[in-house]
Order: structure tokens, then sequence, then C-alpha cells
């Protein structure tokens, strides 16, 4: 309250601060800390990049600023005065929107932000440095106007068009997609060269790893530009998922990246082929995710304990975690997820929340009980489902067996059985998919649920023998057995109204061929050639309809990655 602390009424180590005689009344604490940025070389808190001054908080990185209540549920509002030399440092940065700035003595200047979102501390930033900028506008849904600027070192502002151009589409598309408008009349991306992450989603004042922003025509390859679309996507979708609606705690850090990513491979989807987005992304799932789910690092999408938080930013976070939120939008169905989506932002704007909570708005959205599904947030490891078919021309029924299993995983040796929703479809001779009649309650809207170790579905009505899709569009996480044969594997690579069981019937057939001949080879035998294969793939390059981003995909074959892991699982 304005009087100075004396020295022995107060601890401080770089650890802590601790006061142990306060007043039992509200009181303003003023903290004066000195740190040293270009020393600060972990690049957490406040340091240094190429002369720029910058801030990374996420995970526990404010602590290295000042002392402060370091923790997700401490939500606040942040004013931010940034006084420097006016030549070295022309531009300061911070949260919010500015609110006053001007010269001082001695050649210093100074700028007043001011965030009038509560907010973790984990979202504080603030930048200074000599940068230049490019800028934009946006016009919001309600008509309210954004100034949109990307700050990057003097001399790069021609190579950051394209990730303004996905600022816009990205706004656009939250607010078509999920009615969620930007808050602040101000929203900034700055890229600097040195960062641990991809980038990071400050409250309007985004910070990115370079290679995310920068871009020209002559050297940026496609998939660098669908990686800056992406990524300033997903940062930007962090507004309403993980800023508005933050974490309680670090347990809960796939309550934000889980959803966000799953967001951003929607808009991603949506920006381009929903096909293509989504074998890219089940291709970085099983060569990351799978490999981390079968090892000693296995851990639950919501981990239970952890000694630093940081270990945690990995791909059953993030990736599995984005796969558990699109299977209960395919549990449910899309009308009912984004009721659900609605629910959840009108409930719990503002808080710091848990994945419980995220979870029961679509529990109470659809009438459906979530209490077996949390599991997948609690277990560890990627289930195995094998399925079998059997056609009874007779009685024109088809049964379907399903069975789930899953290996243990460090800490969890014995496994509940999951609710594994597995999209489908019976394809008749002519590539249509027959009707799908069952009596079964576990079939609706062509998605079988797997909630026991073993399910046994009947359909009826069925005219001719059909061929089996299962797990359409990856609609789970898993790993498939079926004892589908070549023929009909070749058939649905050329005719599944699915387009990535085409792309996996390919993966399949030549999977078969590698694993065949690999063991072929090590046993000094000629390796065999597959006839049918080069069938399907030359059927794909004359099919005019495919799109060329999916027919350049479905030629690459599974790598030695994807070989290993599928012997390895003998
Ligand atoms: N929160 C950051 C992000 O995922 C850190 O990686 O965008
Ligand atoms: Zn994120």
């Amino acid at each position: 309250d304005g009087i100075a602390l004396p020295a022995e009424s107060y601890v401080a180590t770089p650890d802590g601060l601790t006061i142990p005689q306060v007043p039992n009344r509200p009181f303003t604490l003023e903290i004066e800390t000195l740190v040293d940025p270009t020393a600060n070389t972990q690049l957490s808190g406040l340091y240094r990049s190429s002369g720029t001054y910058c801030t990374q908080c996420e995970a526990e990185g404010f602590r290295r600023i000042t002392y402060f209540p370091d923790r997700p549920d401490v939500m606040a509002v942040y004013t931010t005065r940034i006084e420097a030399e006016k030549t070295e440092t022309p531009v300061l940065l911070s949260n919010g929107n500015l609110i006053e700035s001007g010269d001082l003595a001695g050649g210093r200047h100074f700028a007043v932000w001011h965030d009038p979102h509560p907010k973790p501390s984990y979202l504080f930033a603030l930048v200074g440095g000599n940068l230049a900028h490019i800028e934009d506008r946006f016009v919001t849904m309600s008509g309210r106007n954004v100034v949109l600027r990307i700050y990057v070192e003097p001399g790069k502002e021609n190579r950051c068009d394209y990730a303004m151009d996905s600022l816009k589409r990205s706004m656009r598309w939250d607010e078509m997609a999920f009615g969620r408008e930007y808050d602040l009349d101000i929203f900034m991306i700055v890229a600097v060269s040195d960062f641990n992450m991809g980038a990071m989603e400050n409250k309007g004042l985004n910070v990115f790893n370079d290679k995310y922003v920068l871009a020209s025509h002559d050297t940026a390859t496609d998939a660098d530009f669908a990686a800056i679309e992406a990524v300033i996507a997903h940062e930007y979708f962090h507004n309403w998922t993980g800023n508005r609606i933050t974490c309680r705690d670090w347990f809960q850090l796939c309550l934000k990246e889980g959803l966000t990513v799953f967001r951003d491979q929607e808009f991603s989807s949506d920006m381009r082929s929903r096909p293509v987005k989504r074998i890219s992304d089940v291709r970085g799932l099983r060569a990351a995710q799978f490999i981390e789910d079968s090892g000693p690092l296995a851990h639950p999408v919501r981990p239970e304990t952890y000694k630093e938080i940081n270990n945690f930013y990995t791909s059953t976070v993030y990736e599995k975690g984005a796969e558990v939120v699109r299977m209960v939008q395919t549990l449910i169905g899309r009308e009912k997820f984004r009721a659900g989506m609605d629910l959840y932002f009108a409930r719990h704007d503002g808080e710091a929340a848990t994945v419980e909570q995220f979870i029961q708005c679509f529990a109470d959205a659809s009438g459906r009980d979530m209490t077996q599904f949390m599991r997948w947030y609690s277990q560890a490891g990627t289930p195995e489902v094998a399925v079998a078919g059997r056609y009874d021309a007779a009685r024109n029924t088809y049964t379907l067996e399903a069975k789930q299993s899953m290996p243990p995983t460090p800490g969890q040796p014995v496994k509940a059985p999951m609710v594994i929703p597995l999209a489908l479809g019976l394809v008749g001779k002519d590539g249509h998919d027959l009707p799908l009649v069952s009596q079964s309650d576990r079939i609706a809207h062509g998605v079988l649920v797997l909630n026991e170790v073993a399910v046994t579905v009947e359909f009826t009505g069925i005219a001719e023998r059909p061929v089996l899709s299962i797990n359409r569009g990856f609609s789970a996480p898993i790993k498939l057995n079926s004892d589908i044969d070549a023929g009909d594997l070749t058939f649905l690579a050329a005719h599944d109204s699915d387009a990535f069981n085409r792309w996996q019937a390919l993966q399949t057939i030549s999977m078969r061929l590698l694993i065949d001949n690999v063991a072929a080879l090590r046993a000094e035998k000629p390796p065999r050639t597959d006839k049918k294969l080069i069938a399907a793939l030359a059927a794909t390059l004359d099919d005019a309809k495919l799109e060329p981003a999916f027919m350049a995909l479905a030629l690459v074959p599974p790598g030695e990655g994807d070989v290993a892991r599928e012997i390895g699982r003998d």
C-alpha cells in the first residue's frame, strides 16, 4: 500500500517471495524485480532474440519475470507500462489495447497497454525491439473494426502476406464454424527467430517462430504454406479455446491443445481438401503418437502426475487429444457437437475449466452418457480392433464382429474397454453403399459403437455380398486388423465413397507386400511383385475425379517407420 517493507519483513529467494505478516484486508503489493533478458538462454520468461526483447510464459515462464502466483487458474486484468531507449527499441508491445504512449526525457519513450480480459499469467506477453510491420483490417461479424499487424525484422515485411491472409481467413472461419468473434481492437503477431515452440497464443499478441510466418513464393513449398496457415489458425483459435476459457491446472493441458488442434484441422480441411488433410494428419499420428503410445513414454491424454509440465507438450496431448474431440463429434453427430461447443462457450467463458466440464457439455447437449468415454483421457495406449464380417446369401444378412484389446502401458497393466466409434459402410458391386439396416442400438448414422470387449451386429436386407469399409475417415485412433482379402482391398481402393479408406486400402495392400518382401529377403528368397497393387495405383492415376494432392499421397508407399511398426506388432 505504498509503504516500503523493511528487509527483515520478507524473504526473497530465486524460487519465491515470502511475506509472513500481511494485513488482514485487501492490499496492494508492489514488487520491483531486476532481470537480465540478454543472459536468459532458456527462451522462457523475458529474453532477447536477435536483439528483440520477447517473452514466453507458457507453461511457467512468468515466474521467471516476477514473483507471482503463477498458475493458470489465477486470472487477472493486466496493465503493462513499458519504457525503453527510443532508437534501440522503437516498438513496444504488450497484450490488449494501447491506451497511452509518448516520449520521455533522455531519448526514452513509453507505451501503456491494457488488456481488459482477465487472463492467467502464462498468456502475458511483452515485446520490444526494432521491428517492421505490415498492417491490415478485419471487420468482425458484429461490425467491430480490428487492426491486424504482423511484426518482423526489418526487410522481411514482404514475406508476411500469406500469414496475414491466413489470419483473416481464420477469423472469418471461427465466426462461421463456431460463432466466435474476436474481442480486442487490435491483433498482433510477432515473428522471432529464436523460439522454443511453434508459436504462442498470448492474448492479442501472438509470438511466432518465424518459420510459421515468413514465406516467399520463390522458395516456400506447398507444405510450408499449409503449415503457416495451420499454425496461424491454431494460435488465433486459442483466443476462445485456451484464453477466454483456460485450464484449471496443467493436467488439463489437452483441454486447450487437443481442442484447438481439432479446430485448426477442421479449418484446414475447409480451406483445402478434407481427405488430403485427414490422410496427412493420420500419417503424422501413426508416425509420432502411435510410437509414443507403444513405448516407455506412453501417457494418457490427461496425465495424472508430472515432474515438469514442459515434458507434456507431446503428440499424445495435442494430436491424440484432437482425435478424442473428433470422436465426440462422430459419436453425437455434427449438430449436437456444435450445440455442445456453444454450451461450453456459454457456460465457461471467463473460467479456468476442466476436461470433465468440457465433456459434460456434450453429454448435456446430446443426452448421451459420456462416463465410459472419459477413459480416452485416462487410459494410455492405442486400442487394437479386430473385425470379421460374414455374408449369409440365403438370409440376406451381413454379420459383423468387432473385438477390442489394449496392450499394457507403463503403470497401467490392465485396461477397461473403450468407447470406439467405427464409421462404416457396406459397399455394393457398383460402388454405392448398401442401406445399413440393423436392430442393434450400437449402430447409428453409419457408426458402430464398440464399447465392450466384443460386439456382434447383424445387418438385414443385404441382397448381394458387400465389401466392408470400416473406420472410415479414421473415425477412431486405433490399429485395425481385418481379414479383408487383396481383391476386396483393390475394389475399395477404386470404389469406396470414403476417400480416406481408398487411400488406406492402397496402403494396406502395399504394407502386406512390403512385409512379405522383408521376410522373403531375410530368408534370401526373391521378393514378389503385386499386379493388383500396380493395377490399383494405375486406376487411381486414371481417375479424373481425384485431386492431384490425393493422387500424390496415394502414390506414396508406407515408409520404413510404418513397416517397422507393423513388423514390431508380431
Ligand atoms: N500453447 C502453444 C501452442 O500450442 C505452445 O506450443 O500453440
Ligand atoms: Zn496450442
